[in-house]
This record gives C-alpha cells, structure tokens and sequence, in this order.
C-alpha cells in the first residue's frame, strides 16, 4: 500500500514527528547514537505524545526509529553515568521524564499505538514497545535485554514489560544470557503481533493503523484501556468494571456507534459484525 504526504508536525531536536493521513508517524531521531534514550529525548517524548494527544488531525500514533535502530535503549552516557553522581533527588528528576513516556502516558494513551521496529532493540527499549497497544517488527530486527552484560538487571519496568508479554521461561532466558533474538522470534514468542521483511515494515503497518483509523475512536480506546484494566482483576471485578467501561464508553460515543452497527445488521441487513465494521458515515 503506498503512502500518502508525510508533514511535518512541531519541532523536536530528538523526536521527528510526521502526519499522513491521520498516522502520526514518531521517530526517535538520534540515528548517530541508536536512538539511545538521553535525558533530552525523554522530555521531547513527554511533549510529542501531550501534543499528538490532542492534536485532531491524528488519529494514530507509530513510534519508530531512525537509520538502523529502534533504540539501543536508555543513554549510557546521559542517562546513567551523567546523572549518577547527583543527588538522590537529582537523579530522579532527570530520569522521571523517561518513565512518564514509556509506559505511564504509553499504557494510558488515549489514540491506538503501534510500535514499529526497523532494527536495533535494546534494553529500555523494551518499555515503550510492550508501552505501544502493537507491534510490528522487521524479520531482520534485533532485541536484547543487554543488562546483564553491563552489569545491571533490567530496571525502569523492562522486566515488567518483559513478563506482561513473554513467558517465564522466554523471559529468564533473554533476561539471564542478554543473547539477541530476530523479529521472527520476537513474533512467535508474542513481544511483538507480527515480524514482516524490513523491505515491507512500513507498508504493513500503514495498513494496520489505517484498519484502526476505520474504528470507532471512542469505542477503541475503551477497548484497549480495558484489555490493560482487567488484566490484574478478577473475574468478579472485571465484569463490574466491564460494564462500567461500556456504559462510559456510550455515554461519550458521538457517533452512537452500537444503535447503528444494530441498526444495519438487524433492520438494514447491510452487513455482517462479524466480517467487518459497521458503515460509520450512515
Ligand atoms: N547509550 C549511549 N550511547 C550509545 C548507546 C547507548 N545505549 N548505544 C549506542 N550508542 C552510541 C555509541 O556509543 C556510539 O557513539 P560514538 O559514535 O560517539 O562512539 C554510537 O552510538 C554508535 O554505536 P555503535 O556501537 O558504534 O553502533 P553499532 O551499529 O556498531 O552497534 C548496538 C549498535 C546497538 C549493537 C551497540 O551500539 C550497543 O550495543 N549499544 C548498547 C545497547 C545496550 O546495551 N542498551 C541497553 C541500555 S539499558
């Protein structure tokens, strides 16, 4: 599928922000450094994501990297060595802004994320990847949870990230060697939806964000906050709150999606729920 005009939205240093078509293309954009995360991209992250969040003409968020990598991760230089001498305080104010992107505003993202990966995956980068809603990852994409060969566990949620996606026995495994794995493996040990040839990344996963452009906005994002919501409940709590989140999702729904999606299979015949959406223009 071919592209539409890609236009550049605001002016980040770290963080290339493109509009096509209502999907916000967001590159993380210090190719000559892997797209480590620095201080300085973290509080670009936190401004583009604000941004994107309301800004209409984007429906879609893809997070990206520039050149060969994804990312390599959080900035060795800035982010640790540069900040370890600081006091306690200081420390945490210059690495608050990477938590706040990659998995507080990601996890509670108002538009649906994909995550698309070019190639290198490192380390943190694991964060905002099980952060985005999806993933997309190139076949010849490379990840690792690199730590232990630094000398460090994988902290700010990489663990987290790593148990809320793979197994345990896939997740002591990377953790515990920091041994590199392809998209493909990446794919069928569920970290990432799907592993296409890099050659067709960008392609496939226009297709996926213009699918999810054809959703119901409101109704989307009530899907996939609750997909996170219920993951930690019981079945007792979870169908409270399903029903709450439903009722929510209804009371805010402009476009009364359920009265026509039962309108044109009951009364119109004109399509089938189950094949596909309702005709959201009627
Ligand atoms: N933090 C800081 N700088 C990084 C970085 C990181 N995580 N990853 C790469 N860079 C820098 C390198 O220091 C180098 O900078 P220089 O040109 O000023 O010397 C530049 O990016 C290019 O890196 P290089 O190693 O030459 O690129 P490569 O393509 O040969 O290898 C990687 C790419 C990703 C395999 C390699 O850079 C790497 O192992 N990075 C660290 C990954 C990691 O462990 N991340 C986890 C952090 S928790």
């Amino acid at each position: 599928m071919t592209g539409g005009t890609l236009k550049k939205f605001g002016d980040w240093k770290n963080v290339l922000v493109e509009i096509e078509d209502g999907i916000g293309w967001v590159t993380l954009n210090r190719p000559e450094k892997r797209n480590a995360m620095s201080p300085a991209l973290n509080d670009d992250m936190v401004d583009v994501l604000n941004a994107i969040e309301v800004e209409e003409s984007i429906g879609v968020l893809v997070l990206t990297g520039a050149g060969t990598a994804f990312t390599a991760g959080m900035d060795l230089r800035e982010y640790f060595r540069a900040l370890d001498h600081l006091p306690y305080h200081q420390q945490m104010q210059g690495r608050r802004s990477a938590w706040n992107w990659q998995w507080r505003m990601l996890m509670n993202y108002a538009k649906p994320t994909i995550a698309m990966v070019n190639g290198w995956c490192f380390g943190g980068g694991f964060t905002p990847l099980v952060g985005c809603d999806l993933a997309i990852a190139a076949e010849e994409a490379q990840f690792g949870l690199s730590e232990i060969n630094w000398g460090i566990i994988p902290g700010g949620n990489v663990t987290r990230s790593v148990v809320a996606t793979m197994n345990q026995r896939d997740s002591m495994y990377y953790v515990m060697t920091g041994k590199t794995f392809d998209g493909k493996k990446a794919a069928q040990m569920g970290l990432v939806n799907e592993a296409v040839p890099l050659a067709n990344l960008r392609a496939h996963t226009r297709e996926l964000a213009k699918e999810l452009l054809s959703k119901n906005p409101t109704v989307l994002r009530a899907a996939k906050q609750a997909v996170r919501a219920t993951m930690g409940m019981s079945f007792e709590l979870a169908d409270d709150y399903l029903m709450a989140k439903s009722a929510q999702s209804r009371f805010f729904d402009t476009e009364n999606g359920r009265a026509k999606g039962l309108k044109q299979f009951l009364d119109d015949k004109s399509f089938r729920p189950g094949l596909g959406g309702y005709k959201r223009d009627e």
